[in-house]
């Protein structure tokens, strides 16, 4: 296959699935070449609506240390190998600290968090004993540059990014490689659930240098370069796709600046 970022014959699993951009690092990676992809999520309808060659779905809450066992078992031994996890499930909860309900503090840890540990752990046996093996991590650039509002949010996806770090560090000798992504304002149900078109999104963007929002489809790209060989090299690599959002901060009213 002539792509930039082969993955040909891997087998992945992508966590959050079934919508957004866990669908659309789905998708590419089968267009990258990708032998099976397991897109596993908690949405049962939209994962019913999601076929295609080289694609499957399964139920599975992260939090869930048991469902990731059971699916890393299956996969085993359906597809004998895997080469690829992208943890990529995730929730967004907005408030000032003081609000915050400490139960929706809970549930966002263990969601963003801890659903990232136990995806790690439950293939890191497997990915160990070949010698070979991807895990790539969706942070934020809310883990760059924290916002107000999103306080909870951003501490979840700073430990996402400490506890990549760590585990490329771990890995590293043993020929896995743990690499995050950094999105920043990617149209998708999360940040979008009415559907508001793109350009009234946009408009909200005039502090990133690109000056749009972005598209699922542009952080999938990133994902599959940090899951194939192309970023061989890539250990503890932090892949920051936000249009500059997280570069610096605008002066408004001096020259170069949009606003
Ligand atoms: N959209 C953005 O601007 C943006 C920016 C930075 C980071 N991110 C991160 O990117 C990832 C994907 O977000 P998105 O924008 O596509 O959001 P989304 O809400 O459209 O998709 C997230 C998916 O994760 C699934 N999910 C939630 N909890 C789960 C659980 N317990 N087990 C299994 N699946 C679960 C949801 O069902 C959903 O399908 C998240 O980790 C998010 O924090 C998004």
């Amino acid at each position: 296959m002539n792509h930039p970022h082969s993955l040909e014959g891997r087998v992945a699993i992508v966590t959050g699935a079934a919508r957004g951009i866990g669908l659309a690092i789905a998708d590419d990676f089968i267009k990258a070449g990708a032998k099976h992809v397991i897109c596993a999520d908690i949405l049962k309808e939209e994962l019913a609506c999601i076929s295609g060659p080289g694609l499957s779905t399964v139920e599975l809450d992260v939090c869930e240390e048991k469902a990731w066992q059971a699916l890393v078992e299956k996969t085993l031994a359906e597809h004998g190998v895997i080469d690829i996890l992208a943890n990529n499930a995730g929730i967004l909860s907005f408030g000032l600290i003081e609000d915050i309900k400490p139960d929706d503090f809970r549930r966002l840890m263990d969601v963003n968090v801890t659903g990232t540990f136990l995806g790690m752990q439950a293939v890191i046996p497997h990915m160990k004993a070949a010698g070979k093996g991807v895990i790539v991590n969706t942070s934020s650039a809310s883990a760059m540059m924290p916002s107000n509002f999103v306080s909870a949010y951003a501490a979840s996806k700073f430990a996402v990014r400490g506890l990549s770090r760590a585990a490329a560090l771990e890995l590293g000798p043993h020929g896995v490689r743990v690499n995050t992504v950094h999105p920043g304002g990617v149209n998708t149900p999360m940040t979008n659930p009415g559907n508001a078109p793109q350009e009234d999104i946009d408009k909200g963007f005039g502090f990133v240098p690109m000056q749009r929002g972005c598209q699922p489809e542009e952080i999938a790209r990133g994902v599959t370069y940090l899951a194939s060989d192309a970023s061989s090299y890539c250990n503890g690599t932090e892949l920051v796709i936000d249009g500059g959002m997280t570069t610096g901060v605008y002066f408004p009213g001096l020259p170069g600046s949009p606003m």
